[in-house]
């Protein structure tokens, strides 16, 4: 069986998740769920980044232990999963014991390797990115990335041997065309190695809250070298385990932290003698109604308060149809708005509501055949279903909507020309019951074509016209005719109620 191991960014315990998280993991959880749709073996993974300065000064304000503070958060994190639908098969913590093996066992082979030296380290650290920059870099005392103030470190270190990989990876990236998408941040990456790569500090003397370096008491590891490994601990490494699961298919991660999957991790995993990740994905960034999204500034969108307003499957909508994953987006409330009343409670919720009273009132609320088809629709079933794999395959969620969109479009306008209800007094039944049918053949699709996106939805629709979550034979399903005759037809509730985004 085909395997497919997708991973989110590991989520640093400081704070509350927020929109942004949400966002990386619910991508990663619409790929999942689209491979195993597939019939393939998914290991879907996620969890927490839990060392470091800024997890230590975050306890240390809340008067906790690091580990109190983390649990805390843990939680929070999980239930918050939960709430979005996300179907991880497993959530790694960096506090735990199989990944300090992990990262242990690595650090030791590197240093056997001659790729890990000892020295000191001097210059500015970031501590909310947990990034080291260049003096040059730095301007007005402020981060290049985050824009927040830098402090000063010197520290005895231990280096990675990052210069050493620079052709190597240039290398990597001319031969794996696919190795980073979009395209578009191929080049500045290309770019960024091309400057010349500096060796990693990868130790820290000055922070307690991290894996131990092994045979140097007073070090620990630095956050990223750390948290990068996760990758490999869920895999097995480190458990004695040649780990089978490895290499990755996707990292789902931000824009800003490409860098760390495409640059110092794939060196790290050359310097270990271990295959790299076939493709990094560096999504785009939300803003809040046109505003970057602070703390400071108050705007953080917390997920479930979406969720409690909208419901999680037209969140989940929302975030994968505004943008392409990729570009960067802004939230506001006029466009969730617009797209909830247009999109799901019209196209959608309507397509569902004006057919299944019908058939249930007059066909006796049995599905009847699957007819051949109205031309139109049937290509548009067709398109839909010969291009979703590309889609899918280049994380091109926006286009893949639209395309189902399309469907749903012409399943609308076939009722409108077909005009059912005109066909009821007459007692023309066998024609009614072709229009039907054809529309609830369309519904068995979506449910099918939705499931990654809109696990509720689909499981509604799905319901309805009789079509189970999990097509064994995915090609087969997804072709027109499936329908089956004779079958119950429950009712079927609204999916996306008009009221709910008129406060
Ligand atoms: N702990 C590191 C990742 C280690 S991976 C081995 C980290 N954690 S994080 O908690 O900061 O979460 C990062 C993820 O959240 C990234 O994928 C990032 O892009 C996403 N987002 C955080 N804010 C965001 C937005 N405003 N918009 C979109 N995504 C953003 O980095």
């Amino acid at each position: 069986m085909k395997r497919f191991y997708v991973t989110t960014p590991l989520y640093y315990v400081n704070d509350r998740l927020h929109l942004g998280h949400a966002y990386s993991t619910i991508a990663a959880d619409v790929l999942a769920r689209y491979h195993r749709l597939r019939g393939e073996d998914v290991f879907f993974l996620t969890g927490t980044d839990e060392h470091g300065q800024k997890i230590a000064e975050a306890a240390a304000s809340a008067g906790v232990t690091p580990q109190e503070w983390a649990d805390r958060i843990v939680e929070d994190d999980q239930d918050l999963w939960k709430r979005l639908n996300i179907s991880h098969d497993e959530f790694i913590r960096t506090t735990e014991g199989r990944h300090h093996r992990a990262v242990q066992q690595a650090f030791r082979a590197m240093r056997e390797g001659g790729d890990i030296y000892p020295g000191t380290y001097r210059g500015p650290y970031c501590v909310p990115c947990e990034t080291y920059h260049l003096p040059a870099e730095v301007e007005g005392g402020n981060c290049p990335d985050c824009g927040r103030p830098v402090t000063e470190v010197s520290e005895e270190t231990f280096y990675f041997k990052l210069s050493r990989f620079e052709k190597p990876l240039l290398k990597h990236f001319e031969q794996h065309p696919d190795f980073l998408r979009p395209a578009a941040r191929v080049a500045e990456m290309v770019r960024f190695i091309r400057q010349g790569l500096r060796d990693q500090s990868i130790s820290r003397t000055q922070v307690r809250w991290g894996v131990p370096v092994p045979d140097q008491p007073g070090h620990t590891v630095y956050v990223w070298f750390d948290a990068l490994m996760n990758y490999l601990t869920a895999a097995g490494y480190g458990a004695g385990q040649i780990p089978s699961t490895w290499p990755a298919d996707v990292h789902v991660v931000g824009k800003e932290i490409v860098r760390f999957h495409t640059v110092i991790w794939p060196a790290m995993l050359m310097a270990l003698g271990l295959p790299l990740p076939r493709r990094v994905f560096g999504h785009g960034w939300w803003t809040v109604e046109g505003e970057k999204m602070s703390k400071s500034r108050g705007n953080v969108v917390d997920p479930r308060a979406v969720c409690d307003e909208v419901g999680v499957d037209a969140f989940r909508y929302f975030l994968l149809r505004e943008v392409p994953f990729g570009s960067d987006g802004d939230f506001s409330r006029a466009s969730l708005r617009r797209r909830y009343a247009a999109d799901l409670a019209n196209d959608l919720g309507n397509l569902v509501s004006r057919i299944v009273p019908l058939a249930r009132r007059h066909l006796g609320a049995r599905s009847p055949r699957a007819p051949e088809g109205d031309p139109e629709l049937r290509r548009a079933a067709g398109v839909l279903a010969e291009r979703m794999p590309g889609w899918m395959d280049e994380l091109e969620f926006h286009a893949a909507l639209s395309g189902v969109w399309d469907l749903v479009t012409a399943a609308n306008r076939f009722i409108d020309r077909a005009a059912p209800w005109r066909l009821t007094g007459n007692g023309d039944r066998s024609r009614l019951g072709e229009v039907v049918g054809q529309v609830l053949e369309v519904l068995r699709l979506l449910s099918i074509h939705l499931a990654p996106f809109m696990p509720e939805t689909a499981a509604a629709i799905g319901g309805v016209v009789g079509q189970g979550l999990s097509p064994r034979d995915y090609p087969a399903a997804v072709r027109w005719g499936g329908l089956v005759e004779g079958r119950e037809l429950p009712e079927a509730k609204p999916l996306f109620p008009k009221d709910r985004v008129t406060r």
